[in-house]
């Protein structure tokens, strides 16, 4: 599959997710949003740039930090995100943000225009993520910041269950590929991406997040609500239930004392300063 092709994969994923994303079941994403925006640390008056920024999980908080005399720039490939974000920002009183279609990798912004540029769970999508660095660098101002997140380690039983449902995808459908989510799994490779590119101060932290599900059903519902969709999508509509009550056994494994199912993930903190 070609660049474009890849990416319009992606735009077309996460456009039919985006009415349910993170509107079903647990908060999942916004956590881990709120966490990002807290570490980028947009002061009152900066400009944010956020890149794939979705249903705004960091571009909201960080847009509040900023005050109505900064700015906070929300890009994203899926037109349904920005639609519904845009929104969202409308309904919270938030005039100071923006939010437009376009690519993480090719922000349409004026060069050193931005104080900050946060990426939240997006590198692993882009086909080219050092273009994307070299093209965030040229968006920041000398000194400005950069906060990015990456998953790092996904819960044993919710790994197992998207094993067990991925072998229900006809062959030809699963071939990888996002090589990049690979390559970015390490904080080793980041660190060597962004030093390349002119950016110092480079400093990691893991942080897990504990997601509880009332029930499989829940769990099921909410794989449908974002990104996880790619993969449910694939299987044959004949073969759904079957895949969803592979999962599901897989899925006990998560189950705890009071009978609901906990998952934890672990998010990859990585903020740097432009040099
Ligand atoms: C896992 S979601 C994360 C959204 C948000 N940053 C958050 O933390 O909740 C990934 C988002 O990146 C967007 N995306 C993927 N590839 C992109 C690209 N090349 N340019 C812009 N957005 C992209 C998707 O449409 C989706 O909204």
């Amino acid at each position: 599959m070609d660049d474009g092709a890849v990416k319009s994969e992606i735009a077309g994923v996460f456009d039919r997710s985006a009415a349910t994303y993170e509107q079903v079941g647990p908060e999942f994403f916004a956590p881990m949003g709120r966490e990002l925006a807290r570490r980028a640390a947009p002061r009152a008056g900066e400009r944010v740039l956020d890149v794939g920024c979705g249903r705004g999980h960091c571009l909201l908080p960080a847009a509040e930090a900023v005050g109505p005399d900064g700015a906070a720039v929300g890009v994203d490939l899926a037109p349904g995100m920005v639609a519904a974000t845009a929104a969202d920002a409308r309904r919270r009183g938030l005039a100071q943000v923006t939010v437009r279609v376009g690519d993480a990798a090719a922000p349409e912004v004026e060069p050193g225009s931005c104080d900050v540029v946060t990426a939240g769970l997006v590198i692993f999508f882009l086909p080219d993520p050092e273009a994307a660095l070299r093209a965030w660098a040229r968006a920041l101002r000398p000194g400005g910041r950069l906060a990015l997140t990456t998953f790092t380690a996904m819960d044993p039983a919710y790994g197992a269950a998207m094993k067990a449902v991925s072998g229900f995808v006809p062959q030809v459908e699963s071939a990888p590929t996002r090589p990049a989510a690979e390559r970015f799994r390490t904080g080793e490779s980041v660190t060597e991406a962004l030093a390349t590119t002119g950016f110092t101060a480079v400093r990691h932290e893991d942080v897990t997040f504990q997601t509880r599900f009332a029930d499989l059903d829940e769990w099921w519902n909410w794989i449908w609500s974002h990104g996880g969709r790619d993969m449910l999508e694939k299987i044959p509509e004949d073969a759904l239930d079957a895949a969803r009550s592979a999962g599901n056994a897989a899925m006990e494994a998560a189950r705890t004392p009071e009978d609901d199912l906990a998952i934890h993930t672990t998010v990859r903190y990585t903020t740097a300063r432009l040099a």
